[in-house]
């Protein structure tokens, strides 16, 4: 079984990669450095040839409105050529609860590259995971000030990245359920807390400071992005990732 990894250049797909090769699954990784673009649709046929699972890990350029049109465009010329060389699953990596979260243009977005999926001719999954433990600082980072960092009290249930790829990995080597796996971390912190935990590990002298309205999260209701009943749960807890945390890469 021949499986393309799109995306395969980033944080997630280059570590999906890794593993699949490391079980002896033919895998090749896909990205615009590699000389495949989704947006123009170049590289495509010669990326899917032979191909028989295509997992899809990639991001758009912007959080912001114009993530819409990126995977509308990327996402349509996927299918197409998907459909035209025969691939028989294609795994597409989402975000738990994006659904329940209205009025952020990022999940809109997703939500739209599942809908495209789901609607599309070639049989999929849909793997939705909870937010990475490897995104905490970078959340903390866009409401830090000085010595306070400003988080609300969402809930969130942060999964270790190798976990991820577990799942991700697992699915790929299955059927199609033309349906959605949930995969999440297996602890729930309220992101102040997080936060909390997070700077001590570090020895960072930063103050956490709850503010409902900072950043992407405060517009999230609570619980909408917890894990549903029945979601597969990773093995790795936040405080062991935090101290064996291995480095970004
Ligand atoms: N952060 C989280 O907590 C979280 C949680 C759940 C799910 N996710 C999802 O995980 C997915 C992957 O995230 P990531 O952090 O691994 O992203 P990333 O590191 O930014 O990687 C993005 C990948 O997309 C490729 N790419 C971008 N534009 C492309 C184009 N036009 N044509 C072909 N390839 C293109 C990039 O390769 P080149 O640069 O070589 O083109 C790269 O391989 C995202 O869809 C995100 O929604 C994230």
């Amino acid at each position: 079984m021949k499986t393309a990894v799109i995306g395969g250049t980033g944080f997630v797909g280059s570590r999906l990669v890794k593993r699949l090769r490391s079980t002896g699954h033919e895998t090749t990784s896909h990205g615009r450095s590699t000389g495949l673009d989704l947006l123009t649709g170049a590289g495509l046929p010669e990326a899917l040839r032979s191909v028989d699972v295509v997992v899809l890990t990639i991001d758009a350029p912007s959080f912001d409105a114009a993530a819409s049109p990126f995977f509308r465009s990327t996402t349509l010329n996927l299918l197409e050529a998907a459909d035209r060389e025969g691939v028989g699953h294609i795994v597409l990596l989402s975000i738990v609860g994006i659904d329940r979260v209205p009025g952020v243009d990022y999940y809109a977005a997703k939500v739209l590259q599942e809908d495209l999926v789901r609607s599309g001719p070639v049989p999929f999954s849909v793997v939705r995971a909870t937010q990475f433990m490897e995104f905490v600082e970078p959340i903390m980072s866009w409401t830090s000030e000085g010595d306070v960092v400003r988080l609300p009290t969402t809930r969130l249930q942060p999964i270790a990245v190798a976990d991820v790829v577990d799942t991700l990995a697992d699915v790929a080597a299955g059927a199609p359920v033309d349906g959605i796996v949930d995969v999440a971390g297996p602890e729930v912190f309220p992101l102040d807390e997080l936060g909390r935990v997070t700077l001590r590990a570090h020895g960072d002298q930063r103050t956490v400071v709850v503010d409902e309205s900072a950043g992407l999260f405060g517009a999230v209701p609570e619980n909408a992005i917890i894990a549903p009943p029945g979601a597969r749960i990773g093995s790795v807890y936040y405080a062991d990732w935090l101290t064996n945390e291995p480095p970004v890469s």
